[in-house]
């Protein structure tokens, strides 16, 4: 498949790595500056593309005969606009093209996308070529044919497309963020340094993390665990820790998590669940350390 990325900055390196090393024919579009420094970084970067990426600085050429269009160009809803604007004109109507905006409300991008059904978020994380998760997201107007396509280029890539209701920040920078916020607080309140701080993430959350999200570790923690703890939180903290209705009525219900069989999700056996979950951390523990 022809694919054109517009943008060769960090992520649209990344993103063209990618689709090269999965045999696509992609070429890439920055400004003539840019361009040497960014085919260069595509070139030195693994695993190694069948054949080389190649580059210009003139958008039309690029994806006149492209199947998809990624466009990476930096965070700016103007020029965001634009670039699409200009891709939109310079493709055939079937070309797919696909945003990575972090954050931009993907329902304005379409705006500038004649045939918007064609139009949808495909948001890479950094180091694009390494990290496999891709956040795929849908506008109002785009088609089932844009997703499915998408989501078959990127799987088949190996990347691990996940697809998400668009909304603003997606889900991984709303946590991430969200989680970033909190960090700043405690460091801003005394309570650490940002080296120590970044020591407990490492050491406690993220060494699960690779291996079980928020849900899974709020079932094997217990959910009336959580509900106490959230309980002392909000008297001290305010709002941000009120208990959800949801987690009251869990436990109301008896679904407290894996050590009651049911939580988010149902358990058969909570024991060996926790034998299974502990090799797991020697594992990411062993591959870290
Ligand atoms: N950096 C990250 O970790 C990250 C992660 C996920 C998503 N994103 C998103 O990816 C997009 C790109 O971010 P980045 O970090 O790669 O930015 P960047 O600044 O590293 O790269 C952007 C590139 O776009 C080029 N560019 C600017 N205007 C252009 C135009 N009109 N035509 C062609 N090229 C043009 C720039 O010269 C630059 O090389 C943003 O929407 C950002 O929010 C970034």
């Amino acid at each position: 498949m022809r694919v054109a990325v517009v943008g060769a900055g960090t992520m649209g390196q990344g993103i063209a790595a990618v689709l090269a090393a999965a045999g696509h024919e992609v070429t890439v579009v920055d400004t003539a500056d840019r361009l040497p420094g960014s085919l260069a970084r595509i070139a030195s970067r693994q695993p190694a593309p069948p054949s080389p990426v190649s580059g210009t600085p003139e958008l039309a050429d690029a994806v006149a005969s492209a199947a998809l269009v990624i466009e990476a160009v930096p965070e700016d809803l103007g020029l965001k606009l634009g670039v699409l604007a200009a891709i939109s004109a310079a493709t055939g109507p079937d070309a797919i093209i696909a945003t990575n905006t972090s954050s931009l409300p993907l329902d304005r991008l379409a705006t500038a996308v004649v045939h918007p059904e064609r139009f949808l978020a495909a948001h890479f994380f950094h180091p694009a070529e390494t990290i496999p998760g891709v956040e795929v997201a849908r506008a109002e107007q785009t088609g089932q044919h844009a997703v499915d396509e998408v989501l078959r280029v990127l799987s088949a890539a190996g990347k691990e497309p996940i697809e998400v209701a668009a909304c603003v920040g997606f889900v991984a920078n709303r946590l991430q963020l969200a989680l970033f916020q909190e960090a700043l607080a405690c460091v801003e309140e005394g309570v650490i340094t940002p080296a120590d701080l970044d020591a407990v993430v490492r050491r406690t959350m993220g060494v699960r993390l690779p291996a079980y999200g928020p849900f899974a570790v709020a079932d094997m923690a217990g959910l009336d665990v959580y509900r106490s703890i959230l309980t002392v939180l909000h008297e001290q903290y305010g709002d941000r820790f009120a208990v959800p209705e949801r987690i009251t009525a869990m436990v109301e219900a008896g679904r407290l998590g894996a050590k009651a069989g049911a939580g988010f999700f149902e358990y058969a056996d909570a024991d060996q669940l926790a034998v299974r979950r502990d090799a797991v951390y020697r594992r990411i523990l062993g591959a870290v350390t």
